[in-house]
């Protein structure tokens, strides 16, 4: 059984979620039964108060147990979209961007780019140039090719480039494969045991226009442990020192990646975000006393547990059939288009019908979106009162690969934005339209 009724405030999975007098689900103190009036469905909800609360235990916590040279980087391919940079900027995170269209959201969001660190495997040199234009901070280099490429740019510019190495420190996290990247056995970075890690070094130190300021690593996503990231410092600071003694360079910057869980489920636990930094600080310290080394300071990437519990899904129900002594399916007005998880990762969510959170919930049902593909399913095993066509279907913890992950799969415009801000409610994205769809076919 992968959810959980929501119709007992103990099964409440986050302190943003209530329930009203009028039987009707709130977030962030907000009825979305009115808002779904409102602005139509299927609509996406952020709540900026925990978005800011997430970034601040972050920059908090880091501050505290790692020094003040620390910082958090918000991962914005968990929801890449200008407002959000408007809310990094006032909370002084950092950021990581993926491509140059996250660079240009960034930006056009007003983001000081010093502050930004430029990830992916693959940067194109007019991804490399852009990134220069635009001030990027740091380029995270993921191989010598890349390497050699930004060194090429940055002399054509007369500037010096200030890089990170990806380094892959060889740890498996006990996540879901296909988001697994820590591992030797990865697309990303150079491995330590292979010694690619330490040519990658040695051969960066040489040209005359980068500045290597460190490493990076990221191992994988969701987890809820701090085993794994632990792991993964005390790995990245022996190599840190191991290259000091051998290449004659110690690292300045160690950055630990993202990965961090959320719970989307009662039966997850709740994460204390702290509490593992401040783990993960005390093994990091002892590891720097035992190597004579200076503590670095150090970078995180949270991107799921910024913005995963600020966001919800509202949609309205549709058929609902029952396939006697089977199954049943409710099918709802959204599904992949807006939300591919389930379909991609098998990944859980919770549901509750948003009108009627006070009736019993004891119809069981597949939640199944629009699309023309069986596949297409929100999640399976929900419990809810037995669903009528306009009612509204809630999909809690929607705030990470969602709308970053949105596709228009069988003509279907992506749902609108709307932020919620103390009392206040803002459309910051409008619904798409079917010209929109069409607007770059000539
Ligand atoms: N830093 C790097 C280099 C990453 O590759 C990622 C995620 C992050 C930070 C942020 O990780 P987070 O804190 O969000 O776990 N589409 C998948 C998730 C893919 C994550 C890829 N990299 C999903 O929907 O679960």
């Amino acid at each position: 059984m992968l959810t959980i009724c929501l119709d007992n405030k103990n099964d409440m999975i986050c302190d943003n979620l209530g329930v009203n007098e009028a039987g009707h689900l709130t977030f962030a103190g907000h009825d979305t039964v009115s808002l779904a009036e409102k602005y139509g469905t299927p609509l996406y909800l952020l709540d900026e108060d925990k978005i800011r609360e997430k970034c601040r235990i972050y920059m908090g916590a880091m501050k505290k147990h790692f020094g003040e040279a620390s910082m958090p980087l918000y991962a914005g391919k968990a929801l890449c979209i200008k407002d959000i940079y408007r809310i990094m900027r006032e909370e002084k995170m950092g950021i990581d961007v993926v491509s140059s269209g996250e660079i240009f959201t960034a930006s056009a969001g007003g983001f000081p780019m010093e502050n930004s660190y430029f990830h992916g495997n693959n940067k194109t040199d007019s991804d490399i140039s852009f990134a220069m234009d635009k001030g990027v901070g740091y380029f995270v280099c993921d191989s010598v090719t890349e390497l050699l490429a930004i060194q090429k740019e940055a002399e054509k510019r007369g500037s010096i480039q200030k890089i990170l190495l990806r380094i892959t420190p060889g740890i498996d996290p006990h996540t879901h494969q296909s988001i697994n990247t820590g591992r030797v056995d990865s697309k990303f970075g150079a491995a330590i045991e292979t010694g690619q890690a330490k040519e990658l070094l040695s051969l960066a130190l040489r040209q005359k226009n980068i500045a290597v300021m460190g490493y990076h690593c990221h191992i994988g996503s969701q987890i809820f442990e701090s085993e794994p990231f632990i792991s993964a410092a005390e790995i990245m600071l022996s190599f840190s020192a191991d290259m000091r003694d051998e290449l004659g360079f110690e690292a300045e910057i160690i950055n630990l990646g993202g990965g961090m869980g959320v719970r989307y489920l009662p039966d997850h636990p709740l994460i204390d975000y702290e509490a593992n930094i401040a783990e993960i600080a005390k093994h990091m310290r002892m590891i720097c006393d035992e190597r004579g080394m200076k503590f670095p300071a150090v970078r995180m990437e949270p991107g799921r547990s910024i913005v995963a519990d600020a966001g919800m899904t509202l949609y309205s129900a549709g058929t609902v059939k029952i396939i006697p002594s089977f199954k049943s399916y409710v099918s709802i007005d959204g599904g992949m288009p807006d939300n591919p998880r389930f379909a991609l990762y098998g990944s859980p969510y919770s549901v509750a019908l948003a009108n009627r959170m006070n009736e019993e919930c004891d119809f069981v049902c597949t939640v199944a979106g629009r699309c023309c593909e069986s596949g297409d399913i929100i999640q399976e095993d929900v419990k809810m009162p037995k669903p009528e066509r306009g009612d509204i279907v809630a999909v809690m913890t929607t705030g990470a690969y969602n709308h970053s992950m949105a596709s228009n799969y069988n003509r279907i415009p992506r749902p609108p934005v709307v932020m919620l801000r103390g009392g206040e409610d803002k459309l910051i994205i409008r619904r798409e339209t079917y010209e929109d769809m069409l607007s770059c076919e000539l």
